[in-house]
């Protein structure tokens, strides 16, 4: 790879705290550095899934995203899948599989950056609100509302009477959207500390991935167990009967992938669907919080 550009403020931090590093998993991630087969030792694989097959299930299910975008296209269906999970966790990967063969007016990702100053003094779900589907759509949320369960907690960016109203205001919030007859899927894609280690440090490496680094992730380096408490907060608020979570362990990305599609068709009926390929998402893999790893 070419020299990185170095105007980054962040250059080089990632590897420093590689570098400085003494904790067990951290001394994991550099290991298993450079040795891409090998998972983290709980994780329920002991390889990454075969590209081969990877491939052939991700198209089959991408046959099937097109039936479900006809089918949401003729009969109006409204959809929203919100993207959740730390940093590195491979929402966008995963939101790129599947819209990589949709009509872009049809599937749209909606990836909000920080509160403008107007946005500020609006109530918290309004800007949300405003990019909800009409009928025919799919909207994919890279992000969302749960920005302030975590990382805005993690961060002081909101005070704690903001967050507290957040989540009193949350149920009856999803609940409406689930009440108005919107097809609402929230996945929590769940890196575990080693791998999410790693992908940094390719990040950091890489010239064509290095925009996807903030000072947010490097900050956060540092506020690991921060994220946790917040996110099992998060799910012990907000994992409910009408609005559920899907976690997925997305240390493989293929696998998490190709199980969060699944999670999304499975739920769903639609014409044509084909129950074999739009079957139910590995359960080793996939599930509500309880397979959450922290
Ligand atoms: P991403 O990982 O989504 O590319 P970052 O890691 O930089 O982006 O930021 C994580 C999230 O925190 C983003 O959704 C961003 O909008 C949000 N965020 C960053 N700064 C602030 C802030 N000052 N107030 C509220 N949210 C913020
Ligand atoms: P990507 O997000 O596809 O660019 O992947 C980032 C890095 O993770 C690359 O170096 C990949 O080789 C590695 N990686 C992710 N998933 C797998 C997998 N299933 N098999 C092998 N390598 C993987
Ligand atoms: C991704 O891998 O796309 C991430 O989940 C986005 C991020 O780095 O925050």
């Amino acid at each position: 790879m070419s020299p990185s550009p170095s105007a980054l403020p962040f250059d080089g931090a990632i590897s420093k705290f590689f570098a400085e590093a003494t904790p067990e998993d951290v001394r994991t991630a550099i290991n298993g550095n450079g040795k891409k087969d090998i998972l983290e030792t709980d994780y329920p694989y002991e390889a990454r899934m075969d590209r081969k097959e990877y491939e052939a299930e991700l198209e089959a299910l991408q046959m099937e995203l097109v039936k479900l975008q006809a089918d949401v296209k003729e009969t109006g269906k409204r959809v929203v899948v919100v993207f959740e999970g730390r940093d590195a966790a491979g929402k966008g990967g995963t939101i790129k599989r599947f819209r990589e063969n949709l009509n872009p007016r049809v599937a749209k990702t909606v990836a909000l950056s920080k509160p403008s100053e107007r946005e500020q003094g609006e109530w918290y779900f309004q800007r949300y609100i405003k990019h909800l589907p009409t009928a025919g759509e799919i909207t994919l949320f890279d992000r969302s509302w749960y920005n302030r369960g975590v990382v805005e907690k993690v961060f002081d960016f909101c005070t704690d009477p903001q967050r507290d109203a957040f989540f009193r205001q949350l149920p009856e919030f999803e609940d409406m959207i689930a009440d108005e007859g919107i097809h609402f899927v929230k996945l929590w894609l769940n890196v575990g500390r080693a791998e999410q280690l790693r992908r940094f440090l390719a990040r950091e490496k890489d010239p064509l991935k290095q925009w996807k680094l903030s000072w947010i992730d490097v900050e956060g380096l540092n506020r690991w167990d921060a994220y946790t408490s917040a996110i099992d907060e998060t799910f012990k608020k907000t994992h409910r009967d009408l609005t559920p979570w899907t976690v997925i362990r997305s240390d493989d990305k293929r696998r998490a992938r190709l199980s969060a599609l699944r999670s999304v068709l499975q739920g769903i009926e639609y014409a044509g669907k084909d129950k074999n390929v739009a079957c139910a998402p590995d359960a080793k893999i996939c599930g509500g919080p309880e397979i959450w790893t922290g």
